[in-house]
């Protein structure tokens, strides 16, 4: 099949478009407000854009407290949720008004962050330290906003529960990390597979390739 996005005449019940672009990994966003409440939010319209310098994004769709707080104090922390947090993390998407601590509201217990002031959540397999880079707003193909706010931050700090460092390298599939599908689906890793990137023969191997 195929269809246009201006006309969605796909002819299926639901938009299929975010069953497409999956797994989304989950940006579980710590930030907190110039007076000092704590926000946590789901977003999985993030992703890693760069690692030297690391940076990662996220996208909200309008104006959602998130983004306001950001803007207010600069810094953020993006949590990662495992299979065994999937229902606190639901639960942090809720809409609550402006002011309301998610973490408390989900019974997470928050823990400090070293270079940042929002906390991470301490059950959080990994969390990343950010500083605000920039907030774009996304313009359409008619110069139009779409009302869709994109956060860019520096990784300034780096939390990993010990627990899934094995060998010297992150046991990723220990983690059993969360990542948004289509609908209600969710995926979790827990089998991963390796694959070393081809290379021509004047190159010079590396051990590891940096995709
Ligand atoms: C798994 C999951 C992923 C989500 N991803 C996004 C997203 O990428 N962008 C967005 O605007 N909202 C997303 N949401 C909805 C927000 O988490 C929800 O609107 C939340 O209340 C926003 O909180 P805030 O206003 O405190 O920032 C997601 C929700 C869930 C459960």
């Amino acid at each position: 099949m195929f269809y246009e996005t201006a006309k969605n005449d796909h002819g299926l019940p639901r938009d299929p478009f975010k069953a497409i672009v999956v797994p989304r990994p989950i940006g579980w966003i710590t930030s907190i407000s110039a007076t000092g409440e704590i926000n946590l939010a789901p977003y999985s319209f993030f992703n890693a854009v760069s690692e030297e310098p690391p940076m990662v994004m996220f996208s909200s769709g309008g104006r959602k407290d998130s983004i306001s707080f950001i803007e207010e104090t600069r810094e953020f922390v993006c949590n990662f949720a495992s299979f065994a947090l999937r229902e606190a993390m639901s639960k942090t998407g809720t809409e609550f008004p402006r002011g309301v601590n998610e973490m408390s509201e989900a019974g997470l217990e928050p823990a400090p962050a070293r270079l940042v002031r929002p906390p991470r959540v301490a059950a959080a397999p990994c969390a990343l330290e950010c500083k605000l880079l920039q907030i774009v707003d996304l313009r359409d193909l008619d110069g139009q906003t779409s009302q869709r706010y994109v956060v860019f931050g520096q990784v300034v700090g780096v939390h990993i529960d010990d627990r899934f460092i094995k060998d010297g390298r992150l046991d990723t599939a220990a983690m059993q990390p969360i990542a948004r599908c289509g609908y209600s689906d969710y995926a979790v890793v827990n089998e991963v597979f390796p694959m070393v990137r081809p290379r021509l023969p004047r190159q010079p191997p590396k051990p590891e390739a940096a995709e």
